[in-house]
């Protein structure tokens, strides 16, 4: 296409005006079970065998298959002019509900809880603060009173925060040779899904998830079996109780929640329980340094704004909160996938 072409028709505003209507089409069929039916299927399925599984119409069902079809989320095939549809191998492994790296929570926590806070970007822009008043008529002053408003949220909260390590844990906890450290914690560790893949990828050791008690205990009753023996637990706030002092503390996804004062504030209470020689790595999205992208973690610092107190950082935001805090030698590996990994030492 040549550049008057291109401003003749703008495909490309077109294409991201019509963004949410993927999200929502994948969420939906997330939500109402169509991969499940399909990866529970030795056949393919027309709509109307699909929708009556789901109890759904046939017109809405045999739409909601046919985007998906052009989302490459489904493959369908013709026979006797009907359409019969079966998952794309992506489905089966990241979206039916039964695989092991399967997506669905995240899918459900973005349909319902981010979707909803999204909905008032502007006003989250104007304002400059996180818009769950709006959304769901909370006037918690604190993010995860807001998060945890029931058990179910909560417990669905914990489900998005455990899928994704089964995907990324491996790479950022080997981007940095971690078995030098005895004593481990992971502050803020929620359902252990890291905690799992620290153990597995370093099969000597022992690790400790610190976060609120009735994370905790939701952990305990529902993530973490009694069989994963080297995973403890240590119920605490930790910007009000006493952070105890260990060899190495991991914390993924928790700096980006937060303001500068109260990371400073956790980050040097760390530093003091760190042993000497210790470390603290930290887990998160991060911006090139112009900020100029990448576009998943500058959406994600959007998505910190109408969800949370904090933002998306560059590597150097961290390494001068690190070296405010007292942590020396930091190291940032990007690992190329979303999630990089950035030690500092003591
Ligand atoms: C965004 S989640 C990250 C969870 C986990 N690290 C991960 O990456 O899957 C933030 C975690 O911090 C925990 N948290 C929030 N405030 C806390 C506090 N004051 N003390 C301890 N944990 C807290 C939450 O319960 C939640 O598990």
């Amino acid at each position: 296409m040549n550049s008057s072409e291109y401003l003749d028709y703008p495909k490309q505003i077109l294409e991201y005006m019509d963004g949410f209507f993927v999200s929502k089409t994948m969420f939906a069929a997330c939500e109402l079970g169509v991969f499940d039916v399909l990866h529970e299927s030795d056949l393919a399925l027309s709509a109307a065998a699909v929708a009556a599984r789901l109890g759904t119409s046939v017109d809405g069902t045999d739409r909601l298959l046919s985007a998906c079809v052009g989302l490459k989320l489904l493959k369908a095939e013709m026979k006797n002019e009907e359409a019969f549809y079966a998952n794309t191998d992506i489905s089966s492994i990241f979206l039916a509900k039964s695989s092991p790296r399967s997506l669905y929570h995240m899918m459900m926590f973005h349909s319902h809880t981010t979707y909803k806070c999204w909905h008032f970007l502007p006003e989250a822009i104007r304002e400059g603060k996180n818009q769950y008043e709006r959304a769901f008529g909370i006037s918690s002053k604190e993010v995860f009173e807001a998060l945890y408003r029931s058990e179910d949220e909560m417990e669905t909260f914990m489900r998005y925060m455990d899928t994704i390590w089964n995907i990324f844990g491996k790479d950022v906890l080997t981007a940095f040779d971690l078995s030098v450290f005895s004593t481990v914690y992971d502050l803020g560790g929620c359902s252990g899904g890291l905690a799992k893949q620290f153990v597995s990828v370093y099969p000597e050791s022992t690790i400790t998830i610190l976060d609120l008690p009735k994370v905790v205990q939701t952990a305990k009753k529902h993530f973490i079996t009694d069989e994963e023996h080297r995973i403890s637990f240590h119920e605490g706030d930790f910007f009000n109780d006493p952070i105890p002092q260990a060899d190495l503390f991991i914390m993924a996804r928790i700096i980006h929640d937060w303001t500068e004062e109260k990371c400073l504030q956790l980050l040097n209470k760390i530093y003091k329980s760190c042993k000497p020689g210790g470390g603290l790595l930290l887990v998160e999205v991060l911006l090139n340094e112009d900020k100029s992208g990448p576009l998943t973690s500058q959406l994600c610092s959007l998505n910190m704004l109408v969800k949370t107190e904090g933002k998306e950082r560059t590597p150097s935001e961290y390494s001068k909160l690190l070296t405010a805090s007292g942590f020396k030698d930091i190291q940032v590996k990007a690992t190329g996938k979303i999630y990089d990994a950035i030690l500092g030492r003591k």
